[in-house]
């Protein structure tokens, strides 16, 4: 059995987790509360609440594991892109201890690891994997991205957003409803009661692949100013009809540019990955199209969708069977290259 301690600390979650083989046997988050109330992470309390979090967060994940240190095959750490500070402290930390423990050191993309999320497995080796090639709309708080997956490591972006990404848009529209950080999660309850259609919020078509939400983030802004201008408690009395008509302005084009992908691949195998994936519409949605375009379908459990450390664990497994290892002057980098 390979045992793989990862380490993700590219934003706001300080995360551990140990994979045996592609098997999860622990995997431990520390959300960061700090930020809740600024409308999005603070970087430099991110890094210092990395630093607080880092040892009980892997202790935690040891013992949950049940094994011991010395039983730990190599340690996967995210090298980026991220957030530089948050990414430094989980770098130090893998390398630090790495070098104690006198084992390898996996260097792994954070992109490219929502994607291999969809690897891990959690109970007997049931789950129906997807195939290569297959699609992975991968949609977070920093990214929106369609990729095309040939292989563990071989991933083509073949569109991506020109400006802000998928969950930044709905974090941007809870902000501007005055709800708290991140706002995706708040936007998808809140939107359950309410109806998509009771206000249209158009999306701007790109071309190709590629998304734009920046132009709906303003209309949403404006619309929402000119509202409150007639009833000072537009907001208040609407939030769900309007979350539902954000979300499903988001969501309509997230779907639409997927079956342009796959339209123009020809594939059919069509995955989603990253925070945005955790939508509940979004999933109903792709579900959906799926059985409208006869693609199979493949959605992360919820704790892989998010930020978490198991993706990290599984995708350094695959790297570990490469023989690919990271180098101890490794630094992070904080954009995709
Ligand atoms: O992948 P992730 O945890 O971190 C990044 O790599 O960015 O994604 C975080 C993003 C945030 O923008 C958050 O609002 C969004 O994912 N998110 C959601 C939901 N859960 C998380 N967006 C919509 N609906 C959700 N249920
Ligand atoms: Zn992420």
């Amino acid at each position: 059995m390979v045992y793989i301690l990862g380490i993700e600390s590219s934003c706001d979650d300080t995360a551990a987790a140990i994979t045996g083989d592609t098997k999860i046997l622990a995997n431990i988050i520390a959300n960061q509360e700090v930020h809740k109330n600024f409308g999005g992470v603070v970087p430099e309390w991110a890094s210092r609440a990395h630093q607080q979090n880092i040892i009980p967060v892997v202790e935690t994940a040891i013992r949950q594991a049940n094994i011991n240190k010395n039983e730990i095959t190599a340690i996967a750490f995210t090298r980026g892109p991220g957030l530089l500070g948050s990414l430094l402290v989980g770098t130090s930390f893998a390398k630090a201890f790495a070098l104690g423990l006198g084992i390898p050191l996996i260097e792994v993309d954070h992109m490219q690891a929502h994607v291999l999320a969809h690897f891990i497995q959690k109970g007997p080796n049931t789950k129906k994997l997807p195939s290569f090639p297959f699609l992975c709309l991968t949609v977070s708080g920093g990214h929106s991205q369609i990729v095309l997956v040939k292989d563990y490591f071989e991933m083509e972006v073949i569109g991506r957003t020109i400006d802000d990404a998928a969950g930044e848009a709905f974090d941007k529209a809870a902000k501007i409803m005055g709800l708290p950080y991140p706002g995706g999660p708040v936007i998808d309850q809140l939107a359950k009661e309410g109806n998509h259609l009771a206000y249209t919020f158009a999306v701007p078509n790109i071309k190709d692949l590629d998304y734009s939400f920046s132009g709906l983030k303003t209309s949403f802004l404006y619309f929402l100013r000119d509202q409150l201008k007639l009833d000072s408690s537009f907001i208040e009395k609407n939030k769900a009809d309007l979350s539902a008509s954000i979300q499903h302005a988001i969501v309509t084009s997230l779907i639409k540019k997927v079956k342009f992908a796959a339209k123009q691949t020809g594939i059919r195998e069509i995955a989603v990955s990253g925070g945005v994936s955790a939508n509940s519409y979004l999933q109903k949605k792709l579900t959906e199209a799926g059985t409208e375009e006869n693609w199979n379908v493949y959605i992360p459990e919820f704790s892989f969708t998010t930020d978490n450390a198991g993706m990290i664990a599984v995708a350094g497994y695959f790297k570990y069977c490469k023989g690919e290892f990271a180098k101890q002057d490794a630094v992070p980098y904080s954009r995709s290259h």
